[in-house]
Formats: structure tokens, sequence, C-alpha cells
């Protein structure tokens, strides 16, 4: 164990606490929280937390829905600024215009959102999640939030329903372009393509499977190929490299890096755990109002 490693298994003893990361966190967060997962699998795990305290390595988002799902906890964002642009392409008012213009509809928020978005919406999603959420719904019509790269991609799986889509997206996947992926293919023929559905659907229509951060790392793992071209943020092509050194991972583009992702450092985990600082906020009436639609997800 090293230095880093000792004084964080101190303090999270001390502070009775739990350090939870996202797959796009760098290498060496990952390998000093108790779990790494997809959002999916994190607001599992904050939901069912026994420690007084919540480490959240990842963005703004998955802190607050941590807090949401466990509000007597104690949530610290170890790096404070780490938002997700695509969370704030859409407002609560934006939604409710959206309601009033298709009343039947039922507004399902992918949960790369606010929380007060979250708070004006019928149920929460995750990328893994998301085409059962759909399918489950009464509803024909599906006002899909923000993103609408997932949306049309669900769309495309779930053709009875009528989708209406926000115009949001996420900037780091949705900078690939078609060339971007054509490039890859021609310099990697062998190589299978495996992206994650927030990818524009020009760079989706190339790939071999599409899913979340633990689907393409799970695809991965069970196929019998021996290349792969990665679809998504580039910690995941580092993060197989180091998982199947027998396999060969190339990231669609080296440009594809999520910068909000890459902000937490293990000296911000242990300041933020020391002090116990950058705690997650919020109103009471923000957290109740948010859990009905995030619970819904989670009990699907
Ligand atoms: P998943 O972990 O659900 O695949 O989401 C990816 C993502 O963009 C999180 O910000
Ligand atoms: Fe947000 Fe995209 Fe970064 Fe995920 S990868 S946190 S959606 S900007």
């Amino acid at each position: 164990m090293n230095d880093y490693q000792q004084k964080i298994s101190e303090l999270k003893n001390e502070k009775n606490a739990l350090i939870l990361a996202h797959f796009y966190q760098t290498l060496d967060i990952q390998e000093i929280s108790d779990f790494v997962g997809d959002s999916f699998a994190l607001a599992k795990k904050a939901r069912e937390a026994k420690e007084q305290v919540i480490v959240l390595c990842g963005v703004r988002f998955m802190a607050e829905s941590a807090k949401i799902l466990n509000p007597t906890k104690t949530v610290l964002l170890p790096a404070p600024d780490a938002g997700c642009p695509m969370a704030d392409m859409i407002e609560p008012e934006d939604v409710i215009k959206l309601k009033e213009r298709y009343p039947e509809a039922a507004v399902v928020c992918y949960v790369n959102s606010a929380a007060a978005v979250k708070a004006v919406s019928d149920i929460c999603c995750t990328s893994s999640s998301a085409e059962r959420i759909v399918r489950s719904l009464p509803n024909k019509q599906i006002i899909f939030i923000p993103d609408k790269n997932l949306g049309s991609y669900i769309a495309s799986l779930v053709p009875d329903k009528e989708f209406i889509l926000f115009e949001g997206c996420c900037p780091t996947h949705n900078r690939v372009s078609e060339k971007d992926v054509i490039a890859a293919k021609k310099q990697h023929p062998d190589a299978l393509v495996l992206a994650h559905p927030e990818c524009r659907p020009e760079v989706l229509r190339y790939a071999d499977y599409i899913g979340s951060t633990a689907g393409i790392l799970k695809a991965a793992e069970q196929s019998d190929a021996k290349e792969f071209i990665i679809g998504t943020e580039i910690t995941i092509a580092d993060k197989l490299t180091q998982e199947l050194p027998n396999k060969t991972f190339y990231p669609m583009t080296n440009s594809f890096l999520c910068p909000n992702m890459k902000k937490t450092r293990i000296s911000d985990v242990i300041y933020s755990l020391e002090n116990m600082v950058y705690e997650i906020v919020l109103d009471d009436e923000e957290i109740q109002a948010a859990a009905a639609s995030l619970e819904r997800m989670v009990s699907i």
C-alpha cells in the first residue's frame, strides 16, 4: 500500500466513508475506490450505502443522485467544479413547456441532468436502463430529455412509441464524427466497434455493439474478437487494455476525453474527506420531488 492509499484507508475508517467512482475517472482514482461502475450501478450503490459518508468521484449530477437516493448521508464531490455540460443544457422551464405541449406524454429524463429537472420529470433513466424504462411505460408518447442521441437510439429500438426529443447532447461524444469512425475502421479493419449511445446516430451505424460503459466493458470481455475500437471516453480503452492484456483496444479518436471526469485527483479525495468539504446540499423539497423519478428508475 502506498502513502496515498494508506491515508485514504485511515480516513475511510475514521469518517465511516464509502468511495464510489465512475468508469471515466482516472485509473488511479478507480484503484482507491470501493466500487467503480456505470451511472446506474453508482445510483444503486449509493442508495444502499450503510456508511455515513459517500464520496462520489464523478460529476455533480451523480453526487446529487446519491444525495437524493440516500438523503440522510453526507455526500461529498471531491472536485466541486466537475459538472456535466449536457446537464446544463436543459432547465425545468423547458420541460414544463414540453409537458404543456404534449400532455399525454411521459417525461423520461436521462440522469445526466440537474435535480430540478428530475423533479419535473416522470421517471429517470441511464444509458443501461433507458430501453427497459421506456418499454415499461403505458404512454405512447415519450418526451426524452436532454440527450437527443440517446433518445434517438432508444426510439430506434422501440418503434411503437412516438418520441419527442430535446436538443441536448454530450459534447464529448457528440464531437466524434462519422469521418472519425470510418478512419478508425480503415486503420483497424479487423476490430469490432463498441460504442456508447451518447454518440451521434451516424457513428452508431458502424457499431457492432451499443451500450453503457459497463455494457462495453462486458461486451469486450465476452467477445471472441481480439481487437476493438472503443467509441466512448478514452479511459474505457485504457481500462480494457489494463484488464484484458490479450486483446487490443483503440480509442475511436484520441480526443475522446471528458474534461470534467478528469478533474478528480487523489489529493482532492483526501482533502474533501479530511476536511469534510464539498458536500452536496439540496433543499428538502427538491430532494423529495426528484426522488420520485429516480426511485422509479431504480425499482424497474
Ligand atoms: P454510463 O456510465 O451510464 O454509461 O454513462 C456515461 C456517461 O456519460 C456518464 O456521464
Ligand atoms: Fe457529461 Fe459527457 Fe462528460 Fe458524461 S462524458 S459527464 S455526459 S460531458
